[in-house]
């Protein structure tokens, strides 16, 4: 059956990636993203026959941004969702902590779009998953997929980019955190690490595409259930220690 999905950061890399080919599997998109005006490639897509992509603005570190998005969507595309998918990230300083680059501001951007916008992105769509886990939605479940990183993995501690590290670690856990308060809506929560993947924040030198990894995120949000709820693992389905 189709599913009704929201992918957060849709409008580049693995988001684009999972945008596409959900659509192109048959499942309705809501695409949210930054700045809808400047997003061609995911424009681009969104106009090809058959997809069925809905565009819509939404910056995850503003709470008011994503309340007003959840309350646009629910009264003119859906107000069920069986699918939603946080996976907007930034990574604004990679090295240690003498990178200049580890501004107040960035430090601020990067906590509240990878921690602080996976909660805003929760709490105001839960009311969404809510109503499709209670219409049937996959098997009676609906589920929140959190895109974190191993980068945020107490067993892969490192010397680079301290603060995206802390962020992600924060993400991790705060799904798993989640799994437990959205357990008794039937909402299933998971947290995945996408692979280290050719994007702008992967970088070319990464070890797999962003088909390879979509194509494997979309299989983990298939088999995520009631029963796994709150795993971390990566795109090929392999279990990671928190
Ligand atoms: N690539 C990797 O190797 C890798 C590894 C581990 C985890 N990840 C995680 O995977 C996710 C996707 O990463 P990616 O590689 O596709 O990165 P990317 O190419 O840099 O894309 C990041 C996406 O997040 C969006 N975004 C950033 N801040 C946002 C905000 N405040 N509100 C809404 N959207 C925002 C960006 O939108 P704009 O275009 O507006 O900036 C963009 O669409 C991230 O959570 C990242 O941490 C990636």
């Amino acid at each position: 059956m189709p599913l009704h999905i929201l992918i957060t950061g849709a409008n580049r890399g693995i988001g684009l990636e999972m945008t596409r080919q959900a659509a192109q599997r048959g499942d309705r998109v809501i695409a949210a993203c930054r700045h809808p005006d400047d997003a061609a490639d995911l424009q681009k897509l969104a106009a090809e026959d058959g997809l069925q992509i809905d565009i819509i603005g939404m910056d995850v570190a503003d709470d008011s941004a994503v309340a007003a998005a959840a309350s646009q969507i629910a009264s003119t595309i859906t107000g069920a969702l069986d699918l939603v998918v946080a996976n907007a990230g930034q990574m604004n300083a990679r090295g240690g902590l003498q990178d200049p680059g580890h501004t107040q501001d960035n430090i601020a951007a990067s906590l509240m779009t990878n921690v602080a916008g996976v909660f805003f992105t929760a709490r105001h769509f839960v009311p969404h998953l809510r109503a499709a886990a209670s219409n049937g939605g996959t098997n009676n479940v609906a589920k929140l997929a959190v895109i974190s990183s191993q980068m945020g993995s107490s067993t892969r501690a490192g010397i680079s980019a301290p603060i995206y590290r802390a962020s992600k670690a924060a993400a991790t856990n705060l799904a798993r955190s989640l799994s437990m308060e959205l357990a008794a809506d039937n909402i299933a929560v998971g947290a995945w690490h996408p692979g280290w993947v050719q994007t702008d924040m992967g970088g070319s030198e990464a070890a797999i595409t962003p088909q390879t990894s979509a194509a494997g995120l979309l299989l983990r949000f298939d088999e995520l259930s009631m029963q796994t709820t709150g795993v971390f693992e990566d795109y090929a389905g392999t279990p990671h220690p928190f």
